[in-house]
């Protein structure tokens, strides 16, 4: 009964237009079996000895169970039992190629990355038609069945038997990828309805409510406080040091790029990268976060040895050259909290408009998201950098990244377009004629969240003039709404080297059919999407990966109860 049950699920898991085909087929098929099979089978239970595996057509049952003492009064019955096994035959051929073309139209309905599948099926499909229709087997059909040639007749069942065979194989491979891309979409559904929950929040002005979501837990800002007190407490533990250890600018060793406001995060990003590179002394972190959280990364990052490597914490404002004369977002930014000042003080109206409020979402207010378009001159004296985002863990020695041969391109990332998703139509306005002159819509979008950085080339491709003109063009958000992304798609164009997907796994905040394989074997595993493994919402079976890099030893993440 393993046809049965190999293509029955993903029918009743979901009520679509071909259902009805499959499931009908199967009932006919079991019904026509009592009567026809019944009939044939045992009647030429004779020929069937002989037949290479009988199980396989799913009279096998019936046959064994009928096989005494009936059957010669069935023979006796027949004339010819030939015409009969025929049409068996050519009923299962003509079920079979009804099930390939449903799965094909299937395959259809799910889209995603299904498109060599419904070629597979509809072939499927197309070889039981041809079959059917080969001039040798048509003689068959029209013979009367006295005359039937029985060596083709046999050649007819076995070739019938093989294609039968490769379908139900293509149906058990097909149904995982079926059942995975089912759960993707109901979590798509699931996101995509919380997303309209959060809209109407937002009109309604319930707009802290998603801010709170997106921001820093309780626990985490605990940690910040506790950090911050400590460093109050005791300033001299804590002075920068006049002269900065020349390893931050030595160009020769391994450096990162880490810009993050949520201390936990930032630590659990160096704590694993430090546990996995094979030398530490050769590793300088630059951590930069924000004038709120310095102290408390300054603290954090004193608090512990890292074998030797070296770490870097800075608050963006140190950077003077950011300033809203020089950088465009800052000073969008600065008339957006005029537009934000202005939206306080008649709070009514503020809640009212949905898209100014998303510049009262600190995420996007936040320099912090935007100084990765500033890493040569962040880091002047450096001709390579790693930039990871602060919702990644490393898993393994990083260094072979450095040998990667960049062919001059800027960028290294992986890339993340399948079928016709993650594309640059996507991310910005194909509408705009300046975009649309520029890029080609199909172009394969890439992620963030390891990038390796040419600082050389970059330079060189003058990267940073280009993203400002492009920003600056976005004043009005025309281009491309929020977000770092697609400013990033537009400034590393043709720049970017596509690295091997098993540096970067993506998904693990969102995505829970991500394979254990795929995650173990990942150099980085990124916890981009809304579970983030610090929020109580993680996802329990990718958490770990996370939590075993948290310093649970140290006081103030013991006194801020992380319930992990
Ligand atoms: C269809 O038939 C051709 C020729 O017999 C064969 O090469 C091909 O593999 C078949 N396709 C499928 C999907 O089984
Ligand atoms: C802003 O940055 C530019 C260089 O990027 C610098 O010349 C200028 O002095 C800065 N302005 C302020 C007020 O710091
Ligand atoms: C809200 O906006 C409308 C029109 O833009 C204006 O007439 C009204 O006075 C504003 N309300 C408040 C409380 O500012
Ligand atoms: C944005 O809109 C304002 C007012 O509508 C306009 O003055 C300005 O030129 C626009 N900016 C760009 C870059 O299109
Ligand atoms: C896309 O660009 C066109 C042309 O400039 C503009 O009219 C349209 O409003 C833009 N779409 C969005 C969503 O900004």
């Amino acid at each position: 009964m393993a046809l049965r049950s190999s293509y029955r699920t993903p029918f009743s898991d979901r009520s679509i237009a071909v259902s009805g085909t499959g499931i009908r087929l199967t009932f006919k098929l079991f019904a026509s079996f009592l009567s026809v099979a019944v009939f044939l089978l045992l009647a030429l239970s004779f020929l069937f000895t002989s037949s290479s595996d009988p199980s396989d057509l799913s009279v096998g049952n019936s046959h064994d169970l009928y096989r005494g003492g009936l059957r010669r009064s069935v023979l006796a019955l027949k004339s010819d039992p030939l015409k009969p096994r025929l049409d068996q035959i050519k009923k299962q051929a003509d079920d079979h190629r009804a099930l390939a073309l449903a799965y094909a139209s299937y395959a259809r309905k799910l889209k995603l990355e299904n498109s060599k599948l419904v070629r597979v099926f509809a072939e499927l499909s197309r070889n039981f038609t041809d079959l059917i229709s080969k001039p040798s087997y048509r003689t068959l059909f029209d013979s009367d069945g006295n005359s039937m040639n029985e060596p083709v007749l046999r050649q007819f069942e076995k070739e019938v038997k093989e294609r039968i065979k490769v379908t139900r194989q293509v149906v058990a491979e097909a149904k995982e990828s079926f059942d995975n891309q089912l759960k993707i979409q109901k979590l798509k559904d699931t996101i995509f309805a919380v997303n309209e929950q959060l809209t109407k929040a937002k009109k309604q002005g319930a707009f802290s409510s998603l801010i709170a979501a997106k921001s820093i837990p309780k626990s985490v800002h605990c940690l910040a406080m506790k950090l911050m007190e400590e460093r109050i407490a005791h300033p001299d533990k804590y002075t920068d040091d006049r002269n900065t250890p020349p390893e931050f600018e030595d160009p020769n060793l391994y450096h990162y790029a880490i810009f993050s406001d949520n201390v936990l995060a930032a630590s659990v990003v160096v704590n694993s990268a430090v546990k996995h590179s094979k030398d530490p002394s050769k590793h300088v972190f630059h951590v930069v976060t924000d004038k709120m959280n310095l102290g408390a990364m300054q603290v954090m990052f004193k608090m512990k040895d890292y074998n030797g490597a070296f770490i870097e914490v800075k608050s963006v404002e140190d950077y003077k050259f950011l300033n809203s004369s020089y950088v465009p977002v800052l000073k969008q930014l600065e008339s957006a909290k005029l537009q934000q000042f202005y939206f306080e003080n008649k709070l009514e109206n503020a809640t009212k408009d949905a898209t100014n409020m998303k510049f009262r979402n600190p995420k996007y207010l936040s320099i912090l998201n935007h100084i990765r378009f500033y890493l040569p001159e962040l880091y002047p004296k450096l001709h390579r950098i790693l930039f990871l985002d602060d919702d990644i863990v490393v898993q393994k020695d990083l260094t072979g990244l450095w040998k990667i041969d960049m062919d001059g391109k800027v960028n290294g990332a992986v890339e993340t377009c399948f079928g016709s998703f993650h594309r640059y139509a996507q991310y910005m306005n194909f509408s705009h004629p300046l975009i649309k002159e520029k890029f080609n819509p199909k172009a394969c979008a890439w992620a963030y969240g390891m990038n390796f950085f040419d600082l050389d080339a970059w330079r060189r491709e003058k990267l940073t003039e280009e993203y400002h003109y492009w920003q600056s063009l976005n004043e009005n958000r025309t281009l491309w709404k929020l977000g770092t992304l697609p400013p990033g798609l537009i400034t590393f164009y043709s720049t970017t080297k596509p690295l091997d997907k098993s540096w970067h796994v993506l998904g693990l905040g969102y995505n829970p059919s991500i394979s254990m394989d795929e995650i173990n074997n990942a150099a980085v595993v990124h916890f981009n999407g809304n579970m983030k493994p610090w929020l109580d919402i993680a996802m329990n079976q990718f958490r770990p990966l996370w939590t075993k890099y948290v310093d649970y030893e140290n006081e103030y993440v013991q006194a801020c109860n992380f319930g992990l």
